[in-house]
């Protein structure tokens, strides 16, 4: 990764918006902010109209007497293009350039991110702004890095418009070249669906019953994908030409239908994400029972360090959340501001930008606070960032360290997919992702999510002594014969129920379920069923222990010398069965979990979705929980992460719980904030954290 600062250091932003303020204002507001220790602000990203009010007429003194005042500070810039939000001028002339919804209805000027990636005449004004923000800024001192957009595929990640109908037709033109194959591949024999030119191809439409063919559904995400690539890429393109040397090129957030790693991999230096972890605490959809809350955010972060190893946060909550028309999320509470900061720090954000300096007094999002209420008085929030900044003087040390995990959770883009295409698949998954996420939370075990990709290789892999591949349910031969090398060679892998039943179009294979993966895992599948609702739950008993086989069941027999049964489904338990509450499953005494010895490893087949105590069994069992225990101890509540540089390690204890929070420490530490040794007891503050040199 390129360093947001050249030099290998850990760095505050903010965003700011220079637009929405009086001139008179800049002056002060970028004297507070160097005064608080931020050393970075992103810029522009919504301005289209500053820099060409009418069509064609470029003007760009607004930003150049900004960037004028900048310069006399220590104060540096990510300047952003525009293009999520097109002018009115634009959209009026050229409707064409508008996204739509399903039914055909263009989204209007109003919102953002209204525009279409396919449309000819977008992309090139989008071109062209992008080509004189590059002539025009880029060789600019202050500035030492690029934003692409902003947010691609937020608001919506699906596209509706003619353009990207025609465009649609000429992806699949170029994949399968004969509409024959096209045919073949989506399956159309059934209900009369079959293509006789290219012009009857859609993207998706409204349909009866909202039911569209799957494998159209799923070559459309990855079209989605690519369209959003090739407007990142042609941006980051002509960037290049201009940009410094030593300048970054980014954008923000993951978003859905988009191949986040290979758009990096292509266009960016590093990936940077928006992390609002007080989304827990919207009115909206708070629940009281859900485990992590805020520290959901956390997987959201391992998804980012995922495509990048040390990203950046482009927007770090910094207070309430809420627009004008949706959200209601309170204020963050004494401690959460520096609390979240350090999460991302700890995940391997080696940049934090807080959202936003002051609160807008105008628009959707004039209850989207930013450390600043919209008076700009001081107040407790820029109290907090100016103690982060000092915290953070005393972890520079820390900085392009890589965070440490011995567990993976493998993933890949097909799956995904066609999870969001399937109602069964998505059930499945959902469970399971959110389960193991949480079981290695609380039991103190990292975990990264592992993006398999055609280059992914055996050795990457191999960096992780136990692998999770949930359900990918889509496998090919190539996965299969990567996954067989890695066990092969000493790793662990489990796999969960309704592994390997589909192709790479998303067609349900003829073979012995689970497909590619029978040799690997030694299991047949003979007979599968959703957990029925009058079974209530199906528990399966492993060396004594009952673990919860969720949502779905394949019903398993071992296949090949070396697997064996280890768990069988349990019948429900006698009292409640007598009492009606549920019945027992008529495959009770059938194998739910198959172990396969394979090369010098070990492969693993589990016949449910994964409960929480499911997966807390696993990671036990299989002697991954808790990788730090002979450095710390601490309660459930609290995030343990590890970061690593060289020999030099750092410990985060992060606590999420209003209560404070008693840790040990088993070895002599150095304490980085109070810069001294620290052994045994500590007690961290309520929503507080402490980071050590190990
Ligand atoms: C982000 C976005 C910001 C701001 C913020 C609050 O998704 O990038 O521009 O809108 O959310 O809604």
């Amino acid at each position: 990764m390129r360093y947001i600062l050249n030099d290998q250091s850990l760095v505050l932003g903010v965003c700011y918006y220079p637009e929405h303020w009086p001139r008179s204002a800049w002056a002060g507001d970028l004297r507070r902010m160097t005064e608080a220790g931020i050393r970075v602000i992103r810029i522009a990203e919504f301005a289209w109209n500053k820099f060409e009010p009418e069509e064609g007429r470029y003007i760009f003194a607004f930003f150049d007497d900004f960037l004028e005042e900048v310069e006399k500070t220590p104060i540096k810039v990510i300047f952003c293009t525009p293009t999520a939000t097109p002018p009115a001028w634009l959209t009026h002339k050229y409707p064409e350039v508008l996204n739509a919804r399903m039914d055909g209805v263009l989204y209007r000027h109003g919102s953002r991110r209204h525009y279409n990636y396919n449309s000819p005449v977008y992309q090139e004004f989008s071109r062209k702004i992008v080509e004189q923000f590059g002539a025009h800024y880029a060789a600019h001192p202050s500035i030492i890095g690029w934003q692409i957009d902003n947010e691609l595929n937020c608001e919506t990640s699906d596209f509706y418009s003619e353009s990207d109908s025609a465009a649609f037709r000429r992806f699949l033109e170029e994949k399968y070249g004969s509409l024959e194959a096209l045919n073949e591949a989506w399956g159309t024999v059934f209900w009369n669906q079959t293509y006789t030119a290219w012009e009857e191809i859609f993207v998706p439409q409204t349909t009866v019953s909202n039911s569209t063919n799957p494998h159209r559904v799923l070559d459309y995400y990855r079209f989605v994908s690519a369209s959003a690539r090739r407007f990142c890429k042609m941006q980051a393109d002509i960037l290049r030409k201009y940009i410094k040397e030593g300048d970054f090129i980014t954008t923000n957030g993951l978003f859905g239908n988009l191949d986040n790693h290979a758009m990096t991999a292509e266009s960016l230096d590093f990936i940077t994400y928006d992390s609002y972890p007080n989304f827990a605490y919207c009115l909206d959809d708070y629940r009281a029972e859900d485990l992590l809350k805020d520290r959901k955010w956390s997987r959201n972060l391992s998804e980012s360090r995922s495509v990048s190893p040390v990203f950046g946060i482009m927007e770090q909550q910094s207070g309430a959340n809420g627009w004008n028309t949706r959200m209601e999320a309170p204020t963050p509470r004494p401690g959460q501001l520096t609390l979240w900061t350090m999460q991302s720090i700890a995940h391997g954000a080696d940049f934090v930008s807080y959202f936003r300096w002051r609160t807008c007094t105008v628009g959707t999002e004039i209850y989207w606070h930013g450390i600043l209420d919209y008076s700009g008085r001081e107040n407790r929030r820029l109290r907090e960032v100016r103690a982060v900044a000092e915290k953070l003087s005393h972890m520079q040390e820390l900085a392009g360290s890589r965070y440490v995990a011995k567990v993976g959770i493998l993933k890949d883009y097909d799956n995904i997919w066609d999870a969001q295409t399937d109602k069964w698949h998505e059930r499945v998954d959902r469970e399971s992702q959110k389960n193991l996420f949480a079981a290695a939370q609380l039991t103190h075990t990292p975990v990264d999510f592992v993006y398999l990709t055609d280059t992914t290789t055996a050795e990457e892999l191999a960096r992780y002594e136990l692998l999770f591949y949930p359900h990918a349910s889509i496998l090919t031969k190539e996965r299969v014969a990567l996954l067989e090398e890695y066990v092969s060679a000493g790793g662990q892998l489990v796999m969960g129920c309704r592994t390997g039943y589909k192709d790479p179009n998303g067609k349900c294979v003829t073979d012995c379920l689970p497909g590619l993966a029978c040799r690997l895992t030694g299991t047949d599948i003979p007979e599968y069923t959703f957990v029925a609702p009058d079974l209530q739950k199906v528990y399966a008993e492993w060396d004594g222990e009952r673990i919860e086989a969720a949502v779905f069941n394949d019903i398993l027999a071992p296949a090949g010398e070396q697997a064996e049964a280890v768990a069988s489904y349990l019948p429900a338990e006698d009292g409640q069965a007598a009492l009606g509450a549920a019945v027992s499953p008529d495959y009770a005494g059938q194998p739910a979990l198959i172990r396969n010895r394979f090369g010098e490893g070990t492969a693993w087949y589990f016949g449910g979705a994964f409960a929480l105590d499911t997966a807390l069994a696993f990671l036990r069992k299989l002697g991954a929980a808790q990788p730090f225990s002979a450095l710390v101890s601490a309660p459930s509540t609290c995030e343990i992460a590890v970061r690593k540089k060289g020999d030099a390690q750092y410990l985060f204890v992060l606590n999420y719980d209003k209560a404070p929070a008693s840790i040990t420490l088993k070895t002599e530490m150095t304490d980085l904030w109070a810069q001294r040794p620290v052994s045994g007891p500590v007690k961290l503050d309520g929503y507080g954290a402490g980071v050590y040199r190990i």
